[in-house]
């Protein structure tokens, strides 16, 4: 049996992607006679026709490597089916490419809008297979997602070197952790980091909660504050307006981002000395932690298994300790947020951690 198989990555990239590209080639090769063809830069290769035939040494010593060998691209879901000024109908040309590749099956390896792309696809016949990656963990009936745990082992390590450093200042820290919509990498970054305070996205703050929560450590003797903030999270009043208008506010507002807005609210409200860290990029760089190797790789070896089986139209993901597929269209268009009364944010209330509300 001879299958040819694209493969593509697309989104923001992580660590972990080169790994799960591995697991699928290394165990296609080994089950049947695969061919694999490499999609340039996701979705804009399929696109516009950038790919090329992958040699089976390709795949060899990238585990470890970060990033992806293929390149990666945004290309915005809502943009998919608006013919725009260069005249190009995207998801014609990409079933066009499709076929010219002779491709058997398409496997792509992204985050919420890869997937919505990847369901579009399937719908449009294609056969589609996706895994899950992004640091953020937002992907529906996934329990992870490849990368995220890499990214909060980097997360927590800027938050223990800021521990010392905040010790010995006596000064208030706050760490602006990667995460617009989903507040996870924050979370899990802030508990392991021993953050004082942890704001998410989807549990909006209230500055006189936080300013109280550094004011109490302050008059209990304690000289700093370390506060895990997700590039997401919003006060009560932004929390109360809709999207557009919360984007509009945001964008007029005299601050780099939230975390210098509260900085500066902090110093002002109840003058402590406060510093604004935004390890930002380097969240998903590097190479993935064994973790994430492992994860990666499995998610690999069971997308080949699909392949192998003739099972597409389906999206890997993590259900407790084992590898799972759903169909697609019911994990596309869907957001795992974290939700207000999770055990562990519960268990960081019951650490005494302000969650800003
Ligand atoms: O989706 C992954 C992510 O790193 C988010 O956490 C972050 O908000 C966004 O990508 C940053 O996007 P970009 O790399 O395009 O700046």
């Amino acid at each position: 049996m001879t299958r040819r198989i694209g493969i593509l990555t697309s989104g923001g990239d992580c660590p972990g992607l080169n790994a799960a590209i591995r697991g699928v080639a290394r165990a296609a090769y080994a089950m049947f006679d695969a061919e694999i063809v490499g999609i340039q830069d996701g979705y804009r290769g399929l696109i516009e026709g950038e790919w090329r035939e992958m040699r089976r040494d390709e795949f060899s010593g990238i585990l470890t490597l970060g990033g992806t060998i293929l390149g990666t691209s945004r290309q915005p879901f809502r943009t998919m089916r608006v013919i725009g000024e260069d005249n190009v109908d995207k998801v014609k040309s990409m079933k066009k490419n499709y076929e010219r590749m002779k491709l058997d099956c398409l496997v792509t390896l992204g985050g919420n809008g890869t997937h919505k792309t990847a369901n579009l696809l399937s719908e449009e016949g294609l056969n589609v297979v996706s895994l899950p990656k992004t640091i953020d963990n937002d992907i529906w009936l996934t329990d992870v997602t490849f990368g995220f745990h890499t990214a909060v082992d980097i997360a927590t390590d800027v938050i223990d070197r800021l521990h010392t450093t905040a010790a010995s200042h006596g000064r208030t820290m706050v760490v602006e952790i990667m995460g617009n919509k989903a507040g996870w990498l924050t979370l899990y970054a802030g508990l392991a980091g021993g953050a004082d305070i942890i704001l998410l996205p989807e549990i909006p703050y209230d500055i006189d909660r936080v300013c109280e929560a550094v004011a109490r450590r302050a008059n209990a003797g304690k000289a700093f504050s370390i506060l895990a903030v997700a590039e997401g999270a919003m006060d009560r009043e932004e929390a109360a307006m809709k999207k557009k208008q919360r984007a509009e506010a945001r964008a007029a507002m005299p601050y780099a981002s939230v975390s210098h807005r509260i900085a500066a609210q902090i110093e002002q409200k109840i003058g402590v000395e406060t510093r604004v860290v935004v390890p930002g990029h380097i969240q998903r760089g590097g190479s993935p932690s064994a973790y994430d190797r492992v994860l990666s790789t499995r998610f690999g070896v069971h997308a080949a298994q699909l392949i192998r089986d003739g099972v597409y139209g389906m999206a890997v993901g993590m259900h407790g300790h084992d590898v799972v597929h759903n169909p697609l269209r019911e994990v596309a268009g869907k957001t795992k947020f974290v939700p207000q009364d999770h055990q562990i944010v519960q268990a960081a209330r019951q650490m005494g951690i302000c969650m800003g509300d």
